[in-house]
C-alpha cells in the first residue's frame, strides 16, 4: 500500500557464496533511499534484483505491486521501460546521438509518436538546465552535462522509480554537488521514489533515508558506521 519499493529477506548469492543475506527496504512515492557500501559488498547487485535483471535466491521484492523476477522476459522489458529510470556512473549515453535525442530514446522505444518523445526530452532537459546543448552531441558535452541528460532519459518515460548506480563517481566536487542537488530534488518533482548506491557521503547525506551494506547485511547507515 503506497510502497513503490518494498523487499524483504532478500539473499543473493553468486556460486553458492551469499553477496548479501536477509536485506529489505522500503520507500514510497516522493522519497530518496541512499545505499552506501565498500566496493563489492553488493550495491549494483541489489538495483539488478530490483531491475529483474538477476534472481535473487530468497526473499521478495515488490517493485510498484509488480515481483519483476515473476514477469516473463517478453514482457519485463516493456515493464522496466515504464517503470525504472537508470543512472550510471559515466551517464552511458550514446557519444554520437545529440542530448535530445539520447533523451528521447526511452520514449521511441516505447512506441511514442516522435513529436511525443521530443517534446518531452525538451522539455525535461530545460527543466535539467541543458536545454541549450540538445542539439550537441552527447560525446561533446561535459561530464556534468552528460549526467543531466542521463538523467533527462531516466525521466523521459516518467517511471515511478529512478535507480542510481554511482551517479556522481565520476564527477569533480564541485558538479557532485550540483547533480547530486538535481537527483534528491527529483522525487519532490515528480513524484518518483529515488534509490541510489554511492560511495561518497556527502551525497548519501542528503536522502531522506541512509543505509549502509557491509558484511553482506544492509542496516541503517549509523548503525552500520
Ligand atoms: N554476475 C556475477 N557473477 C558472479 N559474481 C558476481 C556477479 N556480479 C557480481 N558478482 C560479485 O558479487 C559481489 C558484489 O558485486 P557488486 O554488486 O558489483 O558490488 P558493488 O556494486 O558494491 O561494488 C562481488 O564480489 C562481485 O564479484
Ligand atoms: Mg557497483
Amino acid at each position: 500500500m503506497g510502497l513503490t519499493l518494498d523487499v524483504a529477506g532478500l539473499t543473493c548469492s553468486f556460486g553458492g557464496r551469499a553477496v548479501w543475506e536477509d536485506l529489505s527496504l522500503a520507500a514510497a512515492a516522493g522519497e530518496s533511499v541512499a545505499v552506501t557500501g565498500p566496493s563489492g559488498s553488493g550495491k549494483s547487485t541489489l538495483l539488478s534484483c530490483l531491475a529483474g535483471l538477476l534472481k535473487p535466491e530468497a526473499g521478495s521484492i515488490r517493485v510498484c505491486g509488480t515481483d519483476p523476477g515473476a514477469l516473463r522476459p517478453s514482457k519485463a522489458a516493456a515493464w522496466r521501460l515504464k517503470t525504472i529510470g537508470f543512472v550510471y556512473q559515466f551517464g552511458e549515453l550514446l557519444p554520437e546521438l545529440t542530448a535530445i535525442e539520447n533523451a528521447a530514446l526511452p520514449l521511441l522505444i516505447g512506441g511514442s509518436t516522435r513529436a511525443e518523445a521530443y517534446g518531452t526530452a525538451e522539455t525535461l532537459l530545460a527543466d535539467l538546465k541543458v536545454g541549450h546543448v540538445a542539439d550537441s552531441p552527447a560525446g561533446t558535452l561535459s561530464g556534468g552535462e552528460r549526467q543531466r541528460i542521463a538523467l533527462a532519459r531516466a525521466l523521459a518515460t516518467r517511471p515511478p522509480v529512478i535507480l542510481a548506480d554511482e551517479p556522481t563517481g565520476a564527477l569533480d566536487e564541485t558538479t557532485t554537488a550540483e547533480v547530486c542537488d538535481l537527483l534528491f530534488s527529483l522525487p519532490r518533482r515528480y513524484g518518483c521514489t529515488l534509490l541510489l548506491v554511492t560511495h561518497n557521503p556527502y551525497v548519501a547525506s542528503q536522502a531522506d533515508h541512509e543505509l549502509h551494506l557491509t558484511g553482506g547485511r544492509l542496516r541503517p547507515a549509523a548503525a552500520g558506521a
